[in-house]
């Protein structure tokens, strides 16, 4: 069944390239990303983690694990990893998951028959410390993905998941942001006494609340 937006993201234990992990206890209080590649030694796959592993401290400053996975066993990871390393100039500085059994792609619904019936899609998954589904994305093989756009949905994410705003199109750190639509004007002068702008009722406007 398909991993929904408010779902708990279903545990699972699995062999990786770091060790065996089980997912829950890995993440602690962590924020986490888990995302699925088609195959090992594939073209995009390759440039996808090893973009990934030159951004991690991103993800670390965001209290942020990253978890990859794909079908292929992780001997076969390993093996990969040293192309990584040689052809994208950083080694994979994250586990791997070796899903050879398909037990996670299963439990995460990573597998869409009709695209391709044994090669997992690019699934992308954003946990929360609370171990709920913050977001989910679906690339097809060809389109390797943006995470530059990851780590500002996951500023977002946890801006919103801190104050009750919500962020307009585009957005990106330190950018001004919207009143979520649940609160009122009266709650709103005791959570943001500084002040916004009433652009019309429903589109509240303010500076980001955690910058100065
Ligand atoms: C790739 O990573 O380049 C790829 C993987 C599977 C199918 C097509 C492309």
């Amino acid at each position: 069944m398909a991993v929904r937006l408010g779902d708990t993201a279903p545990d699972f234990t699995a062999e990786t390239t770091q060790g065996t992990i089980k997912f829950h206890e890995w993440l602690g209080d962590s924020w986490g990303i888990l995302f699925s590649h088609p195959k090992d030694f594939t073209p995009v796959c390759t440039t996808e983690l090893g973009y990934v592993a030159k951004i991690k401290g991103e993800f670390d400053k965001r209290n942020t694990k990253v978890i990859g996975l794909s079908v292929d066993p992780v001997d076969s990871h390993v093996k990969w990893e040293a192309d990584i390393a040689e052809t994208q100039g950083t080694p994979v500085n994250f586990p791997m998951i070796g899903d050879a059994d398909r037990k996670v792609s299963d439990l995460y619904d990573m597998i869409h028959p009709n695209a391709n019936d044994t090669l997992t899609v690019r699934s992308v998954y954003i946990v929360g410390p609370d171990k709920k589904v913050k977001l989910t994305l679906t690339y097809p093989a060809s389109t390797g993905r943006n995470f530059d756009e990851i780590l500002r949905v996951l500023d977002s994410l946890q801006l919103t998941a801190q104050f009750k705003v919500a962020t307009p199109a585009n957005w990106k750190d330190g950018q001004d942001v919207i009143i979520g639509a649940s609160v009122s004007d009266d709650e709103a002068k005791q959570l943001f006494p500084q002040g916004w702008n009433t652009v019309k009722p429903y589109l509240r406007v303010l500076p980001q609340p955690n910058k100065k």
